[in-house]
């Protein structure tokens, strides 16, 4: 099922939440303006706003601080993106170039943190201490978690280290995003818990299919420059197993190329041919096939409802995406 089919009940509030997201980044600097309005009018799924959404609705929550919750959210999940293809010199985001391949990586860093920091101006509006210490606990984690990423050496990473990585980095922003709808919503603390739990699992499922992705799809179906993790030196899930599975030779030429001054595109599709050959992406997406039925699982204490349903077919949607 397409996302935008599961989310058709709060289409709705997910319109006044883009509203809001477009409306508040009109400042009196024309720059600023400018790139925050290139790369939030240019779509992204909204994947994260919506379970925050999704999370206050399943207690009967209505209320504007949802709304402003799930804006406060995808400014952050945008922040980092701005910040992410800087540092990961990605030109292609959300179909279209990287604000960074236009106005330059300055400008993309100074519009992250603008951005950044209206993540926490919006969020002593809600005032609510507990969400307020559930954003701030995550965007600490997921700094950590890029400087992990950064730090760590490519020769060294196993799949221990590069879930930790990624529980950080992408996860547990998906968790907060549930946890804080719940918050809001007064749920009470045990169902809290099992959504913020529900939500690590499908974050752990998105990035580790994000990964997948970066492997199998062509530019023009995610969006996003493509064969990028490779020529960063990115260790994530696939190339782990490759390096594991791989016979002595391919492992040797593996390394070759991992070890070439710049990796070009003729070694991306070369690494991609071997992962074919060893299941590399299969054995990923199995991971992440895993990782949402996890998700799913920790659905069944909650009451059954039809938001319920979204929630499970949510999980069942990251791990089929194309984008
Ligand atoms: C991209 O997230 C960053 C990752 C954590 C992999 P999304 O795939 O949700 O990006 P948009 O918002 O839909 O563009
Ligand atoms: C996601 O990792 C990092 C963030 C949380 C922003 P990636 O570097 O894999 O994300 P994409 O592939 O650029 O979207
Ligand atoms: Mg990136
Ligand atoms: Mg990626």
């Amino acid at each position: 099922m397409s996302l935008n089919k599961i989310l058709d009940s709060v289409s709705e509030d997910l319109s006044q939440v883009e509203e809001a997201i477009l409306q508040c980044v009109q400042t009196d600097i024309p720059l600023l303006t400018h790139i925050a309005e290139y790369i939030l009018a240019a779509g992204g799924k909204r994947l994260r706003p919506a379970l925050v959404l999704l999370s206050a609705k399943l207690f009967d929550y209505n209320d504007q601080k949802t709304i402003k919750a799930a804006q406060v959210v995808e400014y952050l999940h945008t922040a980092t993106l701005l910040h992410d293809d800087v540092v990961d010199k990605a030109d292609m985001r959300r179909s279209q170039k990287a604000a960074r391949s236009i106005w330059g990586n300055e400008a993309s860093v100074l519009v992250g943190d603008y951005l950044f920091s209206m993540v926490f101006q919006m969020l002593t509006q809600l005032k609510n201490l507990e969400v307020l210490e559930v954003m701030s606990h995550t965007t600490t984690l997921m700094a950590k978690g890029e400087l992990l990423q950064l730090t760590r050496p490519y020769t060294s990473v196993n799949e221990e280290d590069y879930i930790e990585i990624i529980i950080s980095k992408t996860a547990c922003l998906f968790a907060s995003a549930l946890k804080i709808g719940a918050v809001l919503a007064q749920a009470p603390r045990s169902e809290q818990q099992q959504l913020y739990d529900y939500g690590m699992a499908i974050g752990l499922a998105f990035q580790v299919v994000d990964d997948a992705l970066d492997y199998m799809k062509e530019e023009s179906q995610t969006g996003k420059s493509i064969g990028i993790d490779l020529k960063e030196r990115k260790i994530t899930l696939p190339l782990i197993h490759l390096l594991k599975e791989a016979s002595p030779k391919d492992k040797s030429r593996l390394d070759g190329i991992l070890s070439e001054k710049i990796i070009n595109n003729g070694h991306v599709q070369e690494v991609v041919q071997m992962m074919e050959n060893y299941g590399s992406t299969k054995y990923s997406i199995q991971v992440a096939r895993n990782y949402a039925n996890d998700a799913q699982n920790c659905l069944l204490h909650l009451p059954t409802s039809p938001i319920r349903q979204m929630l499970t077919d949510i999980a069942n949607f990251i791990v089929i995406r194309h984008s």
